[in-house]
């Protein structure tokens, strides 16, 4: 089975729909045809400000929205990052291999740096952190979303860098990024991308979030001028973004739905899609407050994925150190 592996940071108590769509969703049916390793990125979680019982508490509730979601255990590998220590280790090689300069040129870092009070040196080499999680498993795909690709870049680029320099040990990983949920924007801003740090609270429908308080978020949405519900992304892009999330969480096509939608205008849409959110996240809500109620499992279900990534983290390196020269 070709493999493929993906992580997400537990830096909020909810996942949103742009975590769901553009990635996790892809995860657990990739799971079924890949071997599949997914984890919560603790390591990345710390690179700004944090609470560390927050952290605790949001690294399992990510691990029980992953598995409410339908992550299987036993079909893919769920582990937290900071378990499996090659991560920091291989992160260490690759930072002695990136340029400054490179590394400057992150976008999402000179995004993310803009609001912080304190920059942390930790903030800077992310990426270089991304690419060792990556690279460690050795896969063929990355399901991310398309915020993430830049960094799919750099780790690709990382990948080549030291099999030229020290014989050929990495085959470089392509992203999966799939085109109609790569980016799902801003309710309220829908220039911009759904997001837990840079989104208002109004932006953003959490998968956790009471369904009554997401419909209000939607109600509320940013539409655009006119009355027609038509995918245009370039001139209707709070309309289009509906129209997507909606056809996403319902397998329904666009052209199926602006047929449904003719005649009947923004309200209507809204309301149905609120309808449509609602369905899909009670089962997800009751799933995550069972898992939560029995945290020891759920570190058990962690440790037993640590195990099982360490296993494949601890041989590739391994490799990588005897390539660069320390003793073995
Ligand atoms: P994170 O935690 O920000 O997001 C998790 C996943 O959700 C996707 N995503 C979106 N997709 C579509 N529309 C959106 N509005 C949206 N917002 C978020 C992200 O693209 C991501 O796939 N750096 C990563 C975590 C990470 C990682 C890795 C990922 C650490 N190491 C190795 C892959 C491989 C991050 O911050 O994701």
């Amino acid at each position: 089975k070709p493999r493929v592996l993906s992580g997400i940071q537990p830096t909020a108590d909810s996942f949103h729909l742009g975590n769901y769509l553009g990635a996790v969703r892809q995860w657990v049916a990739l799971q079924e045809t890949h071997d599949a390793f997914y984890f919560l990125a603790d390591l990345h979680a710390i690179t700004v400000e944090h609470d560390p019982k927050l952290l605790r508490k949001r690294t399992r509730a990510s691990a029980a929205q992953l598995l409410a979601l339908g992550l299987d255990p036993e079909r893919a590998t769920l582990f937290a990052q900071s378990q499996v220590h090659e991560h920091a280790e291989l992160g260490w090689v690759m930072q002695c291999l990136t340029g400054f300069g490179e590394a400057s040129r992150m976008t999402q870092f000179k995004d993310k740096s803009a609001k912080q009070a304190m920059v942390s040196v930790g903030l800077f080499t992310y990426p270089v952190l991304q690419a060792a999680d990556i690279l460690l498993y050795r896969p063929q795909y990355v399901p991310v979303g398309e915020d993430q690709r830049q960094h799919l870049e750099l780790t690709r680029d990382l990948a080549q860098r030291f099999n030229s320099r020290f014989g050929k040990t990495f085959q470089p990983p392509e992203p999966f990024i799939l085109k109609d949920t790569a980016k799902i924007f801003d309710l309220q801003d829908p220039s911009a991308k759904m997001s837990k740090s840079a989104s208002s609270p109004g932006g953003i429908v959490e998968l956790l979030d009471d369904p009554k308080v997401s419909a209000k978020k939607i109600r509320s949405a940013v539409t655009d001028a006119g009355r027609e519900v038509v995918f245009d992304p370039e001139n209707k892009p709070g309309v289009s973004n509906l129209l997507g999330i909606y056809s996403a969480l319902t397998d329904r096509g666009i052209a199926d739905l602006q047929n449904a939608y003719d005649g009947k205008g923004y309200g209507d849409l809204k309301k149905d899609l609120a309808e449509v959110v609602a369905e899909f996240v009670t089962p997800v809500r009751a799933q995550v407050k069972s898992y939560l109620d029995d945290p020891a499992e759920l570190d058990k279900i962690l440790r037993r994925g640590a195990e099982r990534a360490r296993e494949v983290a601890a041989a590739t390196l391994s490799r990588v150190y005897d390539k660069v020269g320390f003793l073995r």
